[in-house]
């Protein structure tokens, strides 16, 4: 079974590998370019500006290996600035590759930029995405890998082979036309036009099974608001990986997968051969349901597949969707970027320092919807929080704006950087207050799921955690008018963004940043923080630090 993939031109794009010394130990270097433009695509018959990276659609897999240096030489081919962000790729010490606004300047029109990061003590399946402007909404997206090194097994037999598939609503509405709407405060559609697997149509991918042979699919959901279901006609999906975590291995018929999240199942082709089965991801919570489906073929079998697509759970059924959720477990005896097990990080031990609470809200500023957390609707400075704080520009941001818990106050515009020490071991609860789902995501970190329930959360909810084996991951829901409980070890110097992953709230004000920064009684706002890594040779200046 290959990858399909939409190849508009010939393929020449050069892969290099070459063995670099770095910290005394010979690491492989994985050197890319990838070149960033836009064509007219018919996707769910009607054309539209699509993103393309090396001219393909979904973009490249980024196949690499834990402690890889990678090298991605971005030429940015499109008539408008462009950053890529490396969703759930830790990028130890190093926020300056982040690809997100706060971090980094854009890479201009006909310019190109070199991200540079090393794959350090991380395993998993996750996904790369164009941050800016809305261009999320036009594709840009591509699968990424990290394989276990060598020297440490992977927790199941090797399957014959492993297929990204990136699920995701889309819509036929030009991605520019989406963000002039949305900047004129005008709602985004609630149904999609459809959902498209690995840039597909429905009914157009095709993907070829052996009989008996199992693989592993890693499936991300990379689209703009839909929680999608996924499943297989007739095939039992094995979980065996989240987002860098392997999970204790439990069979599902299907599994609920929210909007910036990545799972690995493992399939086996146990059905009859020369037979053709559905594969769907179907939306969860709208209605009506809108699907996506692709076709799984024993040994190509041209037939097709019998009866009717497989049915999901019921639509709007949130206690299947949050039991489901609460089922996916930590597996405490393998080992994954590292030799030892997983749970030899014991996360009960550690006290609790601080907790953030921090509540999602929708307000009007200028007869403008936004989306707001903690009362503050986040806009972006014209300088890069990152390069205000190196540079030390006084008046771009003040930390701390954002209080540590909702407090009612008056909704208003700001800046919200939270500083939080080094090492520090904290709580964040999301409390969705709305009667939508939401998705969370924390950039450079994963984090434990200890607690998720309906209604409003205070300290007594912590008696129902789990403070065993919950998984640790980067991006989690919080389902309509309840809260999520997550714990994270803050051992990832930089500025962090933390977003929803609904694309609509994110570019409407749901964000912030933590910057993590000092240890002990060292002072948080010392600059530069010796123990990250040093600002990169090729940075891009823009805004108050083009004159520094
Ligand atoms: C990905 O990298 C691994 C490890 O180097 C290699 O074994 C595998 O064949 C690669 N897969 C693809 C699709 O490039
Ligand atoms: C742009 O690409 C050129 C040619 O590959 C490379 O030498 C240069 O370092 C790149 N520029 C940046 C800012 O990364
Ligand atoms: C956690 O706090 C308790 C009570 O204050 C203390 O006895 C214990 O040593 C602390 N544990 C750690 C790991 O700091």
């Amino acid at each position: 079974m290959i990858r399909q993939s939409r190849s508009i031109l010939p393929l020449f794009f050069l892969i290099r590998f070459v063995l670099v010394v770095y910290g005394g130990a010979t690491m492989p270097t994985v050197l890319l370019d990838w070149t960033v433009s836009s064509s007219q695509l018919s996707l769910l018959g009607v054309p539209k500006q699509v993103i393309l990276i090396n001219n393909q659609f979904p973009g490249p897999l980024l196949n690499l290996t834990t402690n890889d240096i990678v090298s991605v030489n971005v030429f940015n081919n499109l008539a408008e600035p462009f950053l890529l962000t490396w969703n759930g790729v830790e990028l130890r010490r190093t926020s300056w590759q982040d690809g997100t606004q706060g971090t980094n300047c854009p890479i201009q029109p006909g310019q190109n930029w070199t991200y540079n990061f090393q794959l350090k003590d991380q395993i998993g399946s996750f996904f790369y995405f164009p941050s800016l402007l809305y261009q999320k909404a036009a594709g840009g997206y591509g699968p990424i890998r990290i394989n276990n090194r060598d020297i440490i097994p992977i927790p199941f037999s090797t399957p014959l082979q492993e297929v990204d598939i990136l699920i995701g609503d889309w819509y036929i509405t030009d991605y520019q036309e989406m963000r002039a709407s949305a900047d004129r405060g005008y709602p985004f559609p609630t149904q999609p036009d459809g959902i498209l697997i690995n840039g597909f149509s429905p009914f157009e991918a095709n993907y070829n099974f052996q009989p008996g042979a199992t693989y592993r699919l890693r499936i991300s959901n990379v689209g703009l608001k839909t929680s999608l279901n996924f499943r297989i006609q007739d095939h039992k999906l094995l979980l065996v990986e989240v987002e860098g975590s392997y999970t204790l291995k439990q069979y599902y018929d299907s599994l609920d997968i929210h909007v910036g999240q990545s799972y690995s199942v493992l399939v086996t082709a146990n059905q009859m051969d020369g037979m053709s089965y559905y594969m769907v991801a179907s939306s969860r919570f709208i209605f009506p349901e809108v699907t996506g489906v692709a076709v799984v073929r024993y040994s190509s079998s041209a037939s097709s597949p019998l009866g009717p697509l497989p049915q999901g759970p019921q639509p709007f059924n949130y206690i299947y969707s949050v039991e489901q959720a609460r089922s996916i477990r930590w597996d405490l005896a393998v080992g994954a970027a590292r030799p030892n097990p997983q749970g030899s990080f014991h996360y009960d031990l550690i006290n609790i320092t601080r907790t953030i609470v921090l509540q999602n809200g929708v307000a009007i500023f200028h007869n403008r919807q936004r989306y707001t957390v903690n009362d503050i609707s986040y806009v972006n400075p014209d300088t890069p929080l990152k390069l205000a704080d190196y540079f030390q520009l006084q008046g771009v941001f003040t930390p701390d704006a954002i209080s540590d818990v909702p407090e009612g106050r008056h909704p208003s515009l700001g800046i919200s950087v939270i500083d939080v020490r080094y090492r520090n071991f904290i709580q964040v609860v999301f409390q969705n207050t709305l009667p939508s789902l939401q998705t969370w995501h924390v950039d450079g970190y994963n984090f434990f799921v200890v607690g998720m329930d309906f209604g409003i959360w205070d300290e007594s909810r912590h008696s129902a955690y789990n403070m065993y084996d919950a998984v640790s991951r980067s991006t989690v829901q919080v389902y309509p008018s309840s809260w999520t409980a997550i714990l994270m070890e803050m051992d990832n110097h930089g500025m962090w963004n933390v977003r929803s992953q609904d694309y609509e709230r994110w570019y409407l004000g749901q964000e912030l940043y933590f910057r993590v920064k000092g240890e002990g009684q060292d002072d948080p706002s010392t600059i530069p923080d010796r123990d990250e890594a040093p600002i990169p040779s090729n940075v891009i200046k823009c805004g108050r630090a083009s004159f520094v």
